[in-house]
């Protein structure tokens, strides 16, 4: 439809048709209608008639295509403008088939992983019928107590902005792609704003951040989704500067619309604007519609807000019917750049149009689990198991399929490829124990581990939190494994010390006790459904494991949260700090993490020979790194490059991420990698909140993590 048809649409349609568009609900609502039985279920609870649900926008969570199809119908059949449902779901990380947690794809630091995972899991996704996904969710994290850390891409917003971009283009393809190419799927970033911030790492819990903390940490991933042509923001749950996003004026208006410049529909996330009303800033419902809308929140997901009040708040004046208008047209714009005017069915009635080959999905699954795991630890060379080892495989999770992580609403359980079975699909010679409880071991257990280990070259212990302890309302006062899988990994150390420790989790946890009693270290996430397959690849080195933390691993409760770009102090412990305290450290732990954000080993090592820029730039800085591998066989890396800003209007992180590369060098030979930093890179947020680099001087750090060293400084002039 041309933009004017859109505007006849609008103008043809009633008040109460208008309100319906901005309304989400799940299929539930239309079930109860369906059945032609009396109101008596959710529908009642809400007070919704059957009126005004046939006037609704969109409907969230369905999970076939035929009950797509079948709701689309029915209601099409029911309203009177016939205007087509747009059907949103939580495709966080694949659909039926389960990629890596999004935490995991973080960890790959390779963009073109995210990106390929989000086209597929669309692709899979629009075969059932889904029109928008809520994803990516693109909220810095700190803070491993927060469950939802899982979702995110971790710490860094240069990370977490390329992924954004990544996902937005996986799900919707180029611009204007989703109206004819229904295997795209249209994004919704989230949590706007702040979310990970959550005071004590508890759900839910308030935020306060500072105008300048928003602008340079939280909002540049935003703003990369929204460059990249996101359609829909999600307002996020918490408070900020003591506003509920959802009714917070400033933030959707002022940052949203004007700063970051979005055009698209904001939904509320679920339920959101009813708990104006919990979170005691609206008396009642109708407070909280007036709020949450004239704030600017678009659409209103699960909850009767404003299906009940907008309308009421428009014929008593307190709301202009322009400014719904307004909010219709972002909601009619999304449906026609979907094409749901033109096909409401987005192709599930078309032969042939949709759907991705299952071994596609697989196979894009296990490569993506294998450039996910990150090698912590790897002493003697444990790893890679070499053809023929015996290998005990032991451990709650050595057997376990309960390895898909949380948002695999769709995917089986069933169908994930455990480690055990895909160790048993190598040449090695594998005897699995596996353990029925995560949590408590009969002595008949802990005696065949034991007996199996003390019998096995090698030991691969499998620890680990089950789905249900990562993702929404799953915060954790203390981020560790429970105290019976540390102390059956020291059991197994004590009978044979070869062991290769496997972690599926879904947060940053405290590490220091397991690494004391093992010599190898997978962190595997949550792989998804080939994550078995995809371990042994990275355990027999038939994939070289090349993947970094995207979140720094605490050593203690005590230093969370934690981030490796803090900013410096007027008192900073330095390294030749010895002793007499008044600086910034604790007298009981260190202020160091475990392993830094960006750590990750592989099986060989390349060295850092040389590093050239030139003393001055103006725009741009060319770079040269030559990387070294003196080992005999070729070496896949992450080059990092990090800037230090000596001297700031405002004070500055220590350091920043800028650059990240994967490279390859062959045995016994030198790269030189070419790369080029330009003046957007070395911007900072002032305090005034304008983006801009100031001349002065820069220290240049080049490596394969957040601590590598400096390579000498330069000096941005003028120009
Ligand atoms: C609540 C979650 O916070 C959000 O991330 C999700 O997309 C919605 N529920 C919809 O399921």
């Amino acid at each position: 439809m041309e933009k004017k048809e859109l505007f006849a649409l609008l103008s043809q349609m009633t008040l109460a048709e208008k309100i319906g568009q901005l309304v989400q609900l799940t299929p539930n609502f239309f079930a109860e209608v369906a059945a032609e039985g009396e109101i008596t279920g959710p529908l009642a609870e809400l007070g919704i008639t059957k009126e005004e649900l046939y006037t609704l926008g969109s409907v969230l969570g369905t999970h076939t295509k035929e009950e797509v199809y079948a709701l689309q119908k029915n209601y099409l059949a029911h309203s009177r403008l016939k205007i087509p449902l747009v059907f949103m779901a939580d495709v966080i990380h694949g659909y039926e088939t389960i990629f890596p947690i999004p935490l995991a794809l973080g960890a790959s630091f390779d963009p073109a992983v995210a990106e390929e995972v989000a086209s597929l899991s669309g692709a899979e996704a629009s075969a059932a019928g889904v029109h928008v996904t809520f994803s990516p969710m693109v909220d810095l994290v700190r803070d491993p107590r927060w469950g939802r850390v899982l979702e995110s891409t971790g710490e860094d917003s240069y990370l977490n902005s390329l992924m954004a971009t990544a996902f937005v283009k996986g799900y919707q393809g180029t611009a204007g792609e989703l109206a004819t190419n229904f295997r795209k799927i249209a994004a919704c970033v989230k949590h706007f704003a702040g979310y990970g911030a959550a005071e004590g790492g508890r759900d839910y819990n308030t935020v306060d951040l500072s105008d300048w903390n928003l602008y340079q940490n939280y909002l540049p991933a935003f703003q990369a989704a929204v460059t990249a042509g996101v359609k829909l923001v999600m307002t996020s749950f918490n408070v900020l500067k003591g506003i509920p996003s959802t009714a917070n004026k400033w933030l959707l208006q002022d940052v949203l619309r004007q700063d970051l410049g979005f055009e698209g529909v904001v939904i509320s996330d679920w339920g959101a604007v009813r708990e104006l009303v919990t979170h005691r800033v609206a008396e009642d419902l109708s407070a909280a519609a007036q709020r949450a809308f004239t704030a600017g929140c678009t659409m209103d997901m699960m909850s009767s807000a404003y299906i009940k009040y907008l309308g009421n708040l428009v014929t008593t004046g307190v709301v202009a019917e322009t400014d719904i208008d307004a909010a219709v047209l972002q909601v009619l714009t999304l449906k026609n750049d979907l094409g749901l005017f033109a096909d409401p069915y987005r192709g599930l009635t078309t032969a042939g149009a949709l759907g991705v080959k299952e071994e596609v999905l697989r196979k894009a699954s296990r490569q993506a689990a294998a450039k996910s795991m990150v090698l912590l630890k790897n002493d003697e060379d444990i790893l890679p198991l070499t053809t023929g080892q015996k290998v005990a495989v032991v451990g709650p999770f050595a057997a376990s399929q309960d390895i898909l992580g949380a948002w695999s609403w769709i995917g089986q359980k069933a169908a994930a490829v455990s480690l055990a079975a895909g160790l048993q699909a190598t040449d090695l010679a594998v005897t699995v124990v596996p353990t029925v409880d995560r949590l408590a071991y009969t002595p008949k257990e802990v005696d065949a581990m034991l007996a199996a280990a003390a019998a096995c070259d090698v030991v691969v212990v499998a620890l680990g939190e089950s789905a249900s302890e990562s993702g929404e309302a799953t915060s954790k006062g203390q981020p560790s494994l429970p105290a019976t899988q540390v102390a059956l990994l020291q059991k197994i150390a004590a009978v044979n010390e070869k062991v290769v420790t496997v972690l599926f989790n879904g947060r940053p946890l405290l590490l220091a006790d397991i690494l004391l009693a093992t010599k190898g270290l997978v962190e595997a996430f949550f792989p998804g459904s080939e994550g078995g397959h995809a371990l042994a690849d990275i355990l027999t080195g038939k994939v070289a494991p090349s993947a970094k933390l995207p979140m720094s691993y605490p050593a203690t409760l005590g230093q969370i949260p934690l981030h490796y770009d803090e900013l410096s102090t007027g008192r900073p412990l330095t390294e030749d700090y010895a002793g007499g305290g008044y600086v910034s450290f604790y007298l009981d732990q260190p202020n160091a993490p475990l392993f830094p954000f960006g750590y990750g080993l592989t099986y060989g090592q390349l060295e850092v020979a040389d590093v050239t820029f030139p003393a001055t730039m103006s725009h741009q800085l060319p770079v040269t790194v030559t990387l070294h591998n003196p080992g005999v066989k070729a070496v896949t890396e992450t080059l990092q490059v990090y800037l230090e800003d000596l001297v700031g209007e405002v004070a500055l992180p220590k350091r920043s991420l800028k650059h990240l590369q994967k490279v390859t060098v062959a045995p016994g030979t030198s790269e030189k990698i070419e790369l080029t930093l330009t003046k957007d890179d070395l911007a900072y947020v002032h305090a005034e909140l304008s983006t801009a680099a100031d001349p002065g001087d820069f220290k240049l750090y080049v490596g394969f993590d957040s601590q590598c060293p400096a390579y000498g400084t330069f000096r941005l002039v003028e120009g």
